[in-house]
């Protein structure tokens, strides 16, 4: 969940380490956002600046009170598990002989059995952390042998838990050292350089060369070098790879947060998504598909595992998959999935889909699948990230990266990226023919104009939701795949605005919910296309209900939709689109506009929703 920087630079003593650090923490932020910490080595020694609160509260300690110049740094941005987010928990945590500093991301699972052996020498914590424990620890460890990696191989072998730590040492300023287990780290390769990160937006500003670390590698980086080894010390390979991401697509571009720009880059993210997907004759082709054709024929379950945002795509998949390839689809919450005893076997292909790839309780999942024997593909955004590597096939969303802890683009990148993988499926095993599936995937890609269009009319939404500003609750209503959509809005209206809000399937309301409207209550409604006039009719008469009882009613139908338009307060008018199935592409546009417009009608931060963070890497 934390966010870590590390660097180590040229002979000559300067302000870049702590430059490059700094920079590489302001892109982490999202990572976590309650303290932040630098270490600077150097020939006036090891010394740490850390303060509570946002990245701006360090630049001021740091203003106040300048570091010396320095050949290495660390640096953290924190997400609090174990002790409150106070100055004195905030990382990095120097050793009781004040001789190495460490950094660390994850829960040492074993901590009180280390704390009890220090207390056996009498050392003493002074923080609630795990972290300052693994720092006193590695103390003892590297005098015995001067052997920063050494040392840090031992006290890793001894950790249980997951963990990225990375250490610095007062006797030896040209190395860092760090170890990783169920915690990511990327090296990045500079010339006379060398960087470290959580994940590359940490360096991406000083080098597009990167290098992914293995499941239990510690590895040492100088200047000059970089070396990988197992936690038994034995030579290891990391893996190198380019960085295509840009650096500017790390800065808001212009829009006032990163949530509102990364809401403008969904088209984009959707034409990247089926970008090299299809033949020149407009056939899909995944090549990563790299799950033996005769499994992916065989299989007669698929478990879609993921959280949040990203279970709705999953739920927004099962629609278009089960209706395409008619294989049943379950959608499991990841973090229930492996504690339920699910049937899983070799038959059952499960799909994981994150965003950041490092979601702890998916990829937990996803080895339990595979322990039963299960295939594993991932639909994952982040290049490089842990599901990403431990999944037996990858479909990467390409949607760039997302610095808003909200979801937006990524939702409707995974949500293109599970069609392909319907299509493919349902081509592969003769559900559909080679020019039905290409008539899909021209129609996928038409929907990056449509979600420009929705775009066009985002001031009105906009207004709607600044008149809102005091509502205490809404509802949002869908059915089919309008159902996940209402779901997901509500989710982005809570975790941005911190407003009550239940997304509910519209058939449900009499079996209940309906209960819940009063006079002027908001209630979202998503309206299918009238061209399934079944469907259709039945969430009008919803609509029809809930607005009887006094409810404010907001529209999201179709263009044409006379219906909708009589009996809704307020409609949001999306471009028709074909298949149906497509209809969460551009529906889910305008309720990501609107939880985002009222949480700053409300002065709250849009990117930096309280208690949450980007990248939830613990259980
Ligand atoms: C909500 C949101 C979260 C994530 C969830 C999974 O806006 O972003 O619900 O979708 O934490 O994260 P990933 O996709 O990184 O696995």
């Amino acid at each position: 969940m934390c966010g870590i920087v590390g660097y180590v630079g040229p002979a000559q003593p300067s302000t870049r380490p702590l430059d490059v650090v700094l920079e590489g923490l302001a892109r982490l932020e999202y990572r976590g956002y309650d303290s932040a910490g630098v270490a600077v080595v150097g020939p006036a020694g090891l010394q740490i600046a850390k303060k509570a609160g946002r990245l701006e509260n360090l630049r001021s300690l740091l203003a106040e009170n300048p570091l010396p110049d320095a050949v290495s740094a660390i640096g953290h941005t924190r997400w609090a598990t174990h002790g409150g987010p106070t100055d004195i928990n905030a990382h990095p945590h120097r050793s009781f002989d004040g001789r190495v500093a460490v950094v660390h991301n994850g829960i040492i699972e074993n901590y009180p059995q280390l704390a009890a052996e220090l207390a056996e020498r009498g050392i003493a914590p002074v923080s609630q952390t795990d972290t300052e424990i693994a720092a006193h620890q590695l103390a003892l460890e590297v005098a015995k042998d001067n052997d920063l990696l050494a040392a840090m191989c031992r006290l890793a072998s001894r950790l249980e838990g997951s963990f990225t730590l990375v250490a610095v040492d007062r006797e030896s300023p040209f190395e860092i050292v760090a170890a990783r287990r169920n915690s990511p780290l990327v090296v990045g390769l500079g010339e006379g350089e060398n960087f470290l990160g959580s994940d590359v937006a940490a360096f991406v500003g000083q080098t597009r060369h990167a290098m992914e670390l293995g499941q239990d590698q510690v590895v040492r980086i100088t200047p000059e070098r970089v070396d990988v080894v197992n936690f038994a010390g034995e030579a290891a390979q990391g893996k190198p790879f380019e960085v295509d991401w840009d650096v500017n697509a790390a800065v808001k571009g212009g829009y006032d947060t990163f949530m509102d720009k990364e809401i403008h880059e969904a088209p984009h993210a959707v034409s990247e998504t089926l970008r090299g997907r299809t033949t020149p004759e407009g056939n899909l082709k995944l090549d990563e598909m790299r799950i033996d054709e005769a499994i992916l024929r065989s299989i007669d379950k698929i478990i879609v595992v993921a959280c949040g945002t990203a279970a709705y795509a999953g739920h927004v998949a099962k629609y278009a998959i089960e209706h395409w390839c008619r294989i049943p689809v379950e959608v499991e919450l990841a973090h229930e999935f492996r504690y339920r005893d699910p049937v899983v076997n070799e038959k059952t292909l499960v799909v994981a889909i994150s965003q950041s790839g490092e979601t702890m309780d998916t990829l937990m999942a996803i080895r339990h699948a595979r322990e039963q024997g299960s295939k594993v593909l991932a639909i994952v955004n982040t290049h490089g990230s842990t599901i990403a590597r431990e999944s037996d096939a990858v479909l990467y969303t390409h949607a760039g990266p997302e610095v808003a802890v909200a979801s937006t683009k990524a939702f409707i990148a995974q949500i293109t990226a599970t069609y392909l993988l319907g299509l493919y499926l349902a081509e592969l095993r003769g559900n559909k023919y080679v020019d039905e599936v290409a008539t899909y995937l021209e129609e996928l890609g038409k929907m990056p104009h449509r979600i420009e269009q929705v775009l066009d009319h985002e001031d009105e939404v906009r207004a709607l939701a600044r008149s809102m500003k005091d509502a205490t609750s809404v509802l949002f209503l869908g059915r089919h795949v309008g159902y996940p959509v209402a779901m997901e809005g509500a989710l982005k209206l809570k975790e941005l605005a911190y407003i009550h809000a239940e997304g509910f399937a519209a058939g449900e309301l009499k079996h209940g919910p309906i209960a819940l409207i009063e006079e002027n209550l908001p209630v979202f409604v998503i309206v299918p296309t009238p061209r399934r006039p079944l469907l259709h009719a039945k969430v009008i008469s919803n609509l029809q209900e809930v607005r009887a009882r006094g409810a404010r009613t907001i529209a999201i139908a179709e263009e044409g939709d006379t219906e909708a338009g009589g009996y809704a307060d307020t409609v949001f008018w999306v471009p028709r689109t074909t298949p149906t199935l497509m209809m969460p592409l551009v529906t889910v546009v305008p309720l990501q506009i609107f939880a985002s417009e009222l949480a700053k009608a409300k002065g709250y931060d849009v990117d930096k929703p309280r208690n949450l963070a980007k990248s939830v890497t613990v259980e």
